[in-house]
């Protein structure tokens, strides 16, 4: 799977640096080359000695050695690699990446660097919500810094738990294998997907909405963008920081999300995972609906909103060779979004169970979901939204692979 990749390993100063030891040998396992940089704290959890041993590499570890330098200078160092990996990240490091400051060998090479980087936080459950972290993880991943973990479970510091834990080496090299196996499979292609909740106004001040969060359907514009897609992504209000190197379009009503899709066709996929209102109301007070005198309560008039996957799905025109819908049931999960698929006239349709018996999906992070195409149905065991984001866009790379 790794064969000839070459990962450059940065390992910052934290406890679970030894952790490292068993990553460099499961990333040799399967064939890549490792290089690593040991800083000056990571010297302090593992020794240069274990790492050069298991890596079968020199370690670099001082910016000023002349030796370093004249073998394989720090630019060289950074861009000879496919991939750089910084684990464990330390708060330290990660705030100096979010700054641009570089102060040592690693942080030079982590500037200096033209490749895409990965990250696997590890720190203190108090230091991961600090929020100083929480900004320069923002920073960075709006940067398209790619985040494994940090994992939740007990702490170094004695009767601590909480998130913080360093990712495990074999959830690390999962993550290693996907950004190669995703990488470029969809180069030339353009993706729409819609993500996030409708805002329907009411008047100028209230609105019907409801509880999507955008993290199912940035998760997967972020992973198609990763495998190479030129990707539209229009997006109901959410919190959802804007996938990087997307092309984001903000809407708030049903509207203009459809309007939005419209303008951003032709394009190879839809994807729609967007909750859209079913209805709106029908003319929206100019001003501020007050309090009748007999506080009446006031008698909303709905009208129906455009079925935007329903629309997309319509044959002929510019019909996306695959379009995929989204079905959030409360019961019959399959049956009702089997029938929803045919009614709607979609490709696939991924359903997912919203029952309160199962946990929900609103807002949480993450989704048991089965994908059901014409042919066939697959349930997805439950697992984070990102990895059901990230078998999504492999099933879609296949399927494009096969239709070409
Ligand atoms: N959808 C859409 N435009 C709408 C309503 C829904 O594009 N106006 C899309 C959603 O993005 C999702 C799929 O249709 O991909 C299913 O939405 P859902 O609300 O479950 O379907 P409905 O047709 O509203 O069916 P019902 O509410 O009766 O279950």
């Amino acid at each position: 799977m790794l064969n000839g990749k070459r990962i450059l390993l940065i390992i910052a100063g934290g406890i679970a640096a030894y952790k490292c030891l068993e990553l460099i040998r499961r990333l040799k396992e399967r064939g890549a080359t490792v290089r690593c940089i040991l800083t000056k704290s990571g010297a302090e959890f593992v020794t240069p000695l274990s790492v050069a041993a298991l890596s079968e590499h020199k370690v670099y570890q001082d910016l000023f050695s002349l030796t370093d330098e004249s073998e394989i200078g720090h630019i060289r160092l950074s861009r000879e690699a496919d991939l750089l990996v910084v684990a464990p990240a330390t708060a330290n490091i990660l705030a100096k990446m979010a700054h641009g400051i570089a102060d040592d060998l690693a942080t030079t090479c982590l500037m200096a660097t033209d490749k895409p980087v990965m990250m696997a936080p590890a720190m203190n459950g108090r230091m991961w919500s600090h929020e100083a972290n929480q900004e320069n993880i923002q920073r960075l991943e709006s940067r398209g810094i790619i985040r494994i973990g940090p994992n939740t479970g007990e702490m170094a510091e004695r009767g601590e738990a909480g998130v913080g834990r360093l990712a495990e080496p074999m959830e690390i090299l999962v993550e290693i294998e996907n950004f190669f196996r995703f990488a470029n499979r969809l180069n030339g292609k353009h993706v729409l997907v819609t993500s996030g909740p409708t805002y329907e106004p009411i008047d100028p001040v209230r609105f019907i909405a409801n509880r999507s969060s955008g993290k199912q359907g940035h998760a997967i514009a972020r992973a198609l963008h990763r495998m190479g897609a030129a990707t539209t992504l229009v997006s109901g209000p959410s919190a959802e920081p804007d996938p990087f190197g997307v092309n984001v379009i903000h809407v708030e009503t049903a509207q203009q999300m459809f309007d939005a899709c419209k303008s951003a066709l032709p394009a190879d996929v839809a994807v729609c995972a967007a909750a859209v209102a079913d209805w709106r109301i029908k003319q929206p007070a100019a001003g501020k609906i007050k309090k009748n005198a007999k506080n009446k309560p006031p008698q909303l008039v709905l009208a129906e909103n455009p079925d935007i996957l329903a629309q997309l799905s319509k044959p002929g025109g510019q019909r996306p060779l695959l379009v995929v819908g989204f079905a959030a049931e409360t019961e019959n999960v399959i049956e009702q979004a089997r029938m929803k698929r045919e009614r709607k006239q979609c490709d696939w349709i991924v359903a997912n169970d919203v029952s309160e018996a199962n946990g929900g999906a609103f807002g949480t992070d993450d989704n048991a979901v089965h994908l059901i195409t014409a042919d066939h149905e697959d349930s997805w065991p439950r697992s984070s939204k990102v990895s059901v984001a990230n078998k999504l866009a492999l099933c879609i790379a296949d399927h494009l692979d096969a239709a070409s």
